[in-house]
């Protein structure tokens, strides 16, 4: 008798209710929560489980060391925490053509010398996915074709499971299906990423599955596909600049700290060796507005240019743009500046970004962006070779941050000679060439950056 089972399911947070509702009780969104019926999936699953995937689950069960498969792209590697993890499965997101099957078949290539690894593409032709793989790696092994194009779920089920490979990429989620289930929606995502981390469980096969994302930056199916697999990976950039980086919001293996930095060239995504070079290599060196903050992602420091622009408002509210710092964290900076200091900002629109398409975290440079806010209001120039590191808080103080010692470092090594920064505690070492002058407050900053220096 088939039991016909209806779930309702939040598009956002992935939880599941028995009945529908206008907002979802668990996570408060609007109009997210979607019907899907269950009936049909689980007879699939049923047809597939039943054969050789139960039985190859019993080797895994000891604790022997693993073995970790490296990609040979360092970037990658660290992000993943050391490379893929056997057995894992790694959703790998990101906008239409920022170049997740590029960095994808980059991947398998290299893995390819080493390990087995397929690659099943639902988008391109194998002819398509060959002739870009020739023409991003400089050695392949053209005699062993390891890639397929299907849209058939079952079809990359048996062939895994006959051959084992170590390592397979799947691009993408979307476009593949057991047959029966409808294309791109929620409950067919959901079925093939069920089915797929068994799969990955079962052969101790590494399941790099590529996803689009949505509008709103979310993986289609968002939250739903981040609870199933192991490591989330993400990568992004801006339309007009060739940097790529690589983050993992989520990784079961790893930190989730770490990032890694691409350029995006003919022969595919290149590893950068040196971003902060890269960052700072256009900048005009005396506009105001502009300011150099260091600011830190995972283990490593990059100095990084911050830009504002604030004109009068001719009418109405004041318009405020943030691009590669949370929007919130801009407001929260101006009202400390139109409070603290004599430059009032609510008269004013206020633009930022970031160069290089690079996304802030750290509080690190919350000092960086007041000071270009000042700079920009004053329409006094910051000094060339001054970079500027600390994190604001609400009373206007400046505050400590972690790592001063290697922010340091890098700050000397890309030849600057002034650094604004909270105090150093005592005993810190000091590159020789850096003059170091310590603040406690914006009110501080705003002084400095009017007298020009
Ligand atoms: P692609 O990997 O197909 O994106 P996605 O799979 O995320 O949709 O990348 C497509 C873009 O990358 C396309 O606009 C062209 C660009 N690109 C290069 O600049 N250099 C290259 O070597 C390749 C392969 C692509
Ligand atoms: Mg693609």
């Amino acid at each position: 008798m088939a039991k016909k089972n209806t779930n309702f399911i939040c598009t956002d947070c992935g939880n599941n209710f028995p009945q529908w509702n206008g907002k979802c009780p668990t996570c408060g969104a609007f109009n997210t929560i979607k019907e899907f019926k269950e009936a049909a999936l689980q007879d699939h699953k049923k047809n597939i489980q039943g054969q050789d995937l139960r039985q190859t689950k019993t080797e895994d069960d000891q604790m022997p060391k693993v073995q970790r498969i490296l990609t040979g792209i360092s970037e990658v590697d660290r992000v993943l925490g050391n490379g893929f993890f056997p057995g894992s499965v790694v959703l790998f997101g990101g906008q239409p053509g920022i170049g997740k099957s590029t960095l994808a078949l980059q991947i398998f290539a290299k893995i390819e010398t080493t390990k087995v690894a397929f690659y099943f593409s639902g988008e391109e032709s194998v002819g398509q996915v060959q002739n870009r793989k020739q023409r991003i790696t400089t050695t392949n092994k053209e005699d062993v074709v390891n890639i397929f194009s299907t849209n058939s779920l079952e079809d990359i089920i048996s062939t895994v499971t006959r051959h084992r490979p170590d390592f397979i990429v799947i691009d993408s989620i979307q476009m593949v299906g057991l047959s029966g289930s409808s294309f791109g929606s929620m409950s067919q995502i959901r079925e093939n990423a069920e089915v797929l981390v068994k799969l990955a469980k079962a052969t101790e096969t590494v399941i790099l599955l590529i996803g689009h994302v949505t509008k709103a930056d979310e993986i289609a199916g968002p939250k739903v596909l981040e609870h199933l697999v192991d490591t989330v990976l993400y990568l992004e950039g801006e339309k007009n600049s060739e940097i790529r980086l690589l983050r993992s919001p989520k990784n079961r293996f790893g930190s989730t700290m770490e990032i890694g930095v691409f350029d995006m060239q003919s022969q595919g995504l290149q590893e950068l060796k040196n971003p902060s070079e890269y960052f700072l290599a256009e900048r005009a060196k005396d506009a105001f507005g502009n300011a150099i903050c260091v600011v830190r992602e995972g283990v490593r420091n990059f100095l990084m240019e911050v830009q504002i622009l604030t004109v009068k408002t001719n009418f109405g509210n004041p318009r405020r743009t943030a691009s590669g710092i949370a929007m919130s964290k801009f407001h929260l900076l101006l009202a400390v500046i139109s409070k603290f200091t004599p430059f009032k900002c609510h008269e004013y629109d206020a633009y930022c970004n970031v160069v290089g398409g690079f996304r802030i975290q750290d509080p690190a440079a919350d000092l960086a962006i007041c000071a270009a806010i000042l700079s920009s209001r004053a329409e006094k120039e910051i000094l060339a070779d001054t970079v500027i590191f600390g994190e604001v808080g609400l009373s206007g103080e400046v505050r400590r941050v972690p790592n001063i010692d290697t922010r340091l470092t890098e700050i000397a090594k890309l030849g600057f000679k002034k650094v604004i920064c909270p105090p150093i505690p005592k005993g810190q070492k000091v590159p020789p060439d850096l003059t170091i002058q310590s603040i406690k407050s914006v009110s501080e900053l705003a002084r400095i950056i009017l007298r020009k220096g």
